[in-house]
C-alpha cells in the first residue's frame, strides 16, 4: 500500500505523507491554495481523525472492539468494571495489590458534599435525571477548585478517583429525588456496582443485597459501556478539555452530548419504540414505515460498526441471565422479531444496519427495575471511565491544541447596517 498521496491543487503538486496506524492520515494543511491551506469538508467528522489515541481500537467492518488490546468479550467475561477503568485510565490491567489500592481509592471517594444533594433537591420533582447528573457533575469543580490545576498529574489522578467514586452516588441521588425518597449514603461494605444498586433501591433494610446474578449483569453492562473511542460525548469531553478545563467541567459537557437520542438516549428511545409497536403482529407494518421514512429503527445502525456491534452480542447473553431471574418481558419478543426481520431485509442489509449496544440494554435495565429516564444515566456512570482516560490523553498529548474546526461560510456578502425604521 502507498505511504504517500500524490496531490495537485492549483499551483501545488506534491506527495503528502500517509502516517502508519489504524487509520491512515494525511496532512492537507500542507497544501496551499489561493484561499489558505487545502481543507476537507467533513460534516459530522465522518472521515476525520482528530487525535492519536492508544485507548480503544474498533474495527467496525469486522465488529471488533478492544481496550488497550484486550477484546471486549474477554473483559466482559473475566473482569470487573473498576479493573477495566484502571486499564483504560492507567493503560494496563492492574496487579493484585494495584487493583486493591485502585478499588480502595475509587470507593473511598463515593461520598459527596451535602450541598451537592441540595443542588439535586433544587430541581423540580419531574426533572430528567440526566439534567440533574449534568448539573451536579459540573458543580463538583466548585467544591474542588484545585481541580483546575490540570497540568499536575497528582491533581488529575485525585480528581479522576473523585469522579469515578462519586458518579454512582450522584446518579442514585438523581433517581431517588425523582421518586421522592431520601438519599442513601454509600456503604463501605459493598462493592462499586452493588453499592450503586443499594443507593438506588434500598428502602428500610439496614443492609440491602441484590441477587448476585443481577449485580454481575449490571457489572457486565458497565464494562460494555466503559469506552468507545471518539464517540460524540467523548469528543465533547475532549473539546471542552482542549480549552484547558478540569475533569468535572469537561465531563459535564460529555453528559450533555450523551443525552441526545442519537447517542446515549437511544436505549430509552428503543423502549419507547417497542411500546409503541405494542404487539408482534404490528412488527412488519412498523418495519415498512421505517423503510418509507417514518422514523428510524432505534437501536439499529452505528457510525462505526457496519457489522453486529460486539457489545450487543454480549448483551444478548446478559439479557438471558437477567430474564432468568426476573421473568420474561413481552417487549423482548418484539425486539427479537424486529431483529430477525431487519437482519434479512434488503433496506437494512444494504445499509449495513445491525443491532447496536442500545438495542438490548434498555430491556435489561427495565428488567432490573429502572425507569426509562434512568437508562442514559446508567450509560453515563461507566462511560466516565472512558471520558477520564480521554480527558487525560487529550491534556497530555503534545500534538493537541484547542479544538477549533473550520467552516465553509455560506452567508451574505458584506453589506451595510440597515437602521430599524428602514427594514
Ligand atoms: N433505521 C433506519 N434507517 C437508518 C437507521 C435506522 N436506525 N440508521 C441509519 N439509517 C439509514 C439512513 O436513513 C441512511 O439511509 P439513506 O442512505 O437512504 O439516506 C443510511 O442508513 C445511513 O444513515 P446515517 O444517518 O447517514 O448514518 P450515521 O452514521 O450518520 O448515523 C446513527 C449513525 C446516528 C447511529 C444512526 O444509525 C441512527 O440514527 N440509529 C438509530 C439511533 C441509535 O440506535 N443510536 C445509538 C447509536 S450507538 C450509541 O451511541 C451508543
Amino acid at each position: 500500500m502507498a505511504d504517500s498521496l500524490h496531490i495537485s491543487a492549483g499551483e501545488y503538486t506534491g506527495d503528502l505523507p500517509i502516517s502508519e496506524g489504524t487509520i491512515r492520515a494525511t496532512g492537507l494543511s500542507a497544501v496551499p491554495t489561493d484561499r489558505g491551506p487545502l481543507t476537507s469538508y467533513d460534516p459530522g467528522f465522518v472521515n476525520t481523525a482528530a487525535c492519536r489515541s492508544a485507548i480503544t481500537y474498533i474495527d467496525g467492518e469486522a465488529g471488533i472492539l478492544e481496550h488497550r488490546g484486550y477484546p471486549i468479550e474477554e473483559l466482559a467475561e473475566h473482569s470487573t468494571f473498576l479493573e477495566v477503568a484502571h486499564l483504560l485510565i492507567k493503560g494496563e490491567l492492574p496487579t493484585g495489590p494495584e487493583l486493591e489500592e485502585w478499588n480502595y481509592q475509587a470507593n473511598r471517594h463515593r461520598l459527596v458534599h451535602e450541598n451537592v444533594y441540595e443542588i439535586i433537591q433544587a430541581f423540580r420533582y419531574d426533572a430528567h435525571p440526566m439534567a440533574k447528573l449534568m448539573a451536579s457533575v459540573a458543580s463538583l469543580m466548585t467544591f474542588y477548585p484545585s481541580s483546575r490545576r490540570i497540568s499536575d498529574p497528582a491533581t488529575r489522578e485525585l480528581n479522576a478517583f473523585r469522579l469515578l467514586g462519586k458518579m454512582p452516588t450522584l446518579a442514585a441521588a438523581a433517581f431517588r429525588h425523582s421518586i421522592g425518597r431520601h438519599f442513601v449514603y454509600p456503604s463501605d461494605e459493598l462493592g462499586y456496582v452493588e453499592n450503586f444498586l443499594a443507593m438506588l433501591f434500598q428502602s428500610q433494610q439496614r443492609v440491602w443485597r441484590a441477587d448476585p446474578r443481577l449485580v454481575r449483569a449490571l457489572e457486565v453492562l458497565f464494562i460494555l459501556h466503559a469506552d468507545h473511542e471518539q464517540n460524540c460525548s467523548t469528543t465533547a469531553v475532549r473539546t471542552v478539555a482542549s480549552s484547558g478545563n478540569d475533569l468535572y467541567t469537561s465531563c459535564g459537557a460529555g453528559i450533555g452530548a450523551l443525552f441526545g437520542p442519537l447517542h446515549g438516549g437511544a436505549n430509552e428511545a428503543v423502549l419507547k419504540m417497542l411500546r409503541e409497536i405494542g404487539s408482534l403482529d404490528r412488527v412488519p407494518e412498523f418495519i415498512e414505515g421505517v423503510k418509507n421514512g417514518k422514523g428510524r429503527l432505534m437501536g439499529f445502525g452505528h457510525r462505526v460498526y457496519k457489522n453486529y456491534d460486539p457489545r450487543a452480542k454480549v448483551l444478548k447473553k446478559a439479557a438471558d441471565d437477567v430474564f432468568e431471574v426476573r421473568g420474561t418481558n413481552p417487549l423482548l419478543d418484539i425486539a427479537v422479531e424486529l431483529e430477525k426481520i431487519a437482519l434479512n431485509d434488503e433496506y437494512f442489509v444494504s445499509r449495513k444496519l445491525y443491532p447496536n449496544v442500545d438495542f438490548y440494554s434498555g430491556l435489561i435495565y427495565e428488567a432490573l427495575s429502572f425507569p426509562s429516564e434512568m437508562f442514559t444515566v446508567l450509560f453515563a456512570v461507566p462511560r466516565t471511565a472512558g471520558w477520564i482516560a480521554h480527558w487525560q490523553e487529550q491534556l497530555t498529548d503534545p500534538d493537541q491544541r484547542i479544538i477549533r474546526p473550520k467552516q465553509i461560510y455560506t452567508g451574505h456578502e458584506r453589506r451595510p447596517y440597515v437602521p430599524l425604521d428602514q427594514r
